[in-house]
């Protein structure tokens, strides 16, 4: 399909995260960051705690890599409760949903992945089950067929996406707290690579550190992927100590550039820029431009390239910024400024 997957920056690669469990901050306590998020769950959890109730639902939304799965994790610790974790496209049929709700204990969380993919037969049995923690199954079929309510164990649901825009406005109405995770602060990141640093028993320098943290596009996931890559090319070139030009050069070495820019985010600018005179050109223009799925243009590439200022998004479709003709060193054409947006 595409070459994303082999993408050193790809915030949706999870196959790391797995490797170093360790890495992954356990308590609330522990989080780095987000800390607008983290207050509010302190007093959502102290609030379920004091009144003997279980959590909220909560819906956790933003870019990948930034910390949903980890927090679902989190709020499970920190209530004591059982946490059982499944994914939208992963449940197809009603029956698949009613058998893992009538599982549930008292208490418990199930985390819901890309909650926004659910099919909408499975949504229509969460919307009782969320609000009155009750399960309607039709036994029979046709004249003859009845309907009959099962009482469900007071649970609670933790839903993740990247596209909140595509979440139902019914699903979404019936989470009773809704969070967005934001790209980390440059100080977070650096806090989050020394630890991950430190952890891994890695020796590096502080101007290491945070060459590394810059070039991390605000990701804790992309962070914790470019050390891994970094420690390599330090043990193998450079006696095993990061430090600033090390991890310069071996990120350099691996494409990523000082704004944590890789050759997908270049690839799509540039055929904003070069194709199209700088846009505005629609999201799936780009895509064929680029051979990708505009899917993975839209949620994994354009976020953080609109976050930097690089994009604009206008009805006539995306316009690529000055900063991003200066940043790939094309000359902005005179007479264009003021014009966009
Ligand atoms: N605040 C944080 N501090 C330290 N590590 C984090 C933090 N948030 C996420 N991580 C790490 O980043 C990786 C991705 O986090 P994850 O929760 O899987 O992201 P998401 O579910 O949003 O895609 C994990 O390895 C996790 O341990
Ligand atoms: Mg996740």
């Amino acid at each position: 399909m595409s070459d994303n997957h082999d993408r050193l920056v790809d915030p949706e690669k999870q196959t790391d995260d797995r490797l170093d469990p360790a890495l992954r901050p356990q308590r609330l306590r522990d989080l780095i960051g987000q800390d607008a998020v983290r207050e509010n769950l302190e007093i959502l959890i102290q609030a379920a705690k004091g009144r003997g109730e279980p959590l909220d639902h909560v819906l956790f939304y933003g870019p990948p890599g930034l910390g949903k799965t980890t927090l679902a994790h989190i709020l499970a610790n920190e209530m004591g409760v059982s946490i059982k974790v499944t994914a939208g496209p992963a449940i197809e049929r009603q029956g698949d949903l009613a058998a893992i709700l009538t599982n549930l204990r008292e208490g418990d969380i199930l985390f819901i992945d890309e909650v926004h993919r659910l099919g909408r037969a499975v949504e229509e049995i969460l919307y009782p089950a969320m609000e009155d923690y009750a399960l309607d199954i039709i036994i029979g079929k046709g004249p003859g067929a009845r309907s009959l309510r099962l009482k469900l164990p007071r649970f609670s649901i933790i839903g993740a996406t990247t596209r909140l825009a595509l979440v139902t406005a019914p699903l979404r109405a019936r989470f009773g707290a809704v969070y967005r995770l934001n790209y980390y602060e440059i100080g977070a990141m650096e806090q989050i690579v020394r630890r991950a640093a430190g952890s891994l028993g890695v020796e590096a320098e502080e101007s290491g550190i945070q060459e590394i943290a810059r070039r991390a596009r605000g990701t804790p996931r992309v962070a914790l992927r470019l050390l891994r890559r970094v420690r390599d090319f330090s043990q193998v070139r450079a006696e095993g100590v990061i430090t600033a030009p090390v991890a310069g050069e071996a990120l350099n070495l691996l494409e990523v550039d000082p704004l944590g820019l890789d050759q997908m985010d270049r690839r799509v600018l540039r055929a904003i820029i070069e194709k199209y005179n700088g846009g505005p050109v629609g999201l799936n223009t780009i895509a064929a431009s680029v051979s990708e799925e505009s899917d993975t243009i839209e949620e994994v590439v354009e976020p953080y390239l609109l976050q930097l200022g690089f994009l604009e998004r206008t009805s006539q479709g995306r316009i690529a910024t000055q900063k991003a003709w200066e940043h790939l060193g094309i000359e902005f054409p005179k007479g264009r400024q003021g014009q966009l947006i």
